[in-house]
């Protein structure tokens, strides 16, 4: 398998998603999600499929950007997708989207959407190609 293809053999493989209910403790003042849990819960969700794309360990190195598109009330369902995006030779770039739906309707819809940047550490604590010596 050449490497472009392995790319998108892990790609697929990576895809992560994660659903939670948006209960009390996790909203602020407005009765809707708090922009820190939702950062917190999309960084994870970022970290997880990068972590299943090369199965090394990895380090946050940067968010880009974090579109709070839509608020999101107390009370309703919400599902984080993660994908990896760009695969650089030590870095990779996540996209999380975060996709809100009414508890009684099937109105599921985006609300969030940014990015999360992950560089693989070696043994030495230093950047490493991201797949190495992989294979599939
Ligand atoms: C991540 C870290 C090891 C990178 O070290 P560095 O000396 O800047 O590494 P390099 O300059 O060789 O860059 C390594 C890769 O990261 C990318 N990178 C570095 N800074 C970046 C930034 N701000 N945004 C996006 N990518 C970045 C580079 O483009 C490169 O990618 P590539 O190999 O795919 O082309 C170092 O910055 C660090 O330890 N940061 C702290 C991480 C941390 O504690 N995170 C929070 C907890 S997980």
């Amino acid at each position: 398998m050449n490497y472009s293809d392995l790319v998108a053999v892990r790609m697929e493989h990576a895809v992560t998603r994660v659903t939670k209910t948006v209960f009390p403790g996790r909203t602020n003042h407005h009765n809707t999600l708090f922009g820190g849990e939702a950062l917190a819960w999309m960084d994870e969700a970022a970290f997880i499929a990068a972590t299943r794309f090369c199965r090394k360990p990895l380090v946050t190195v940067s968010s880009d950007r974090v579109d709070f598109k839509e608020a999101i009330p107390a009370g309703t369902i919400i599902e984080l997708v993660a994908k990896i995006e760009h695969v650089g030779r030590t870095s990779i770039r996540v996209q999380v989207d975060i996709f809100v739906e009414n508890m009684y309707n099937d109105d599921q819809h985006k609300a969030i959407s940014g990015t999360f940047t992950f560089v693989a550490l070696g043994p030495d604590r230093k950047p490493t190609p991201v797949l190495g010596d992989m294979t599939v």
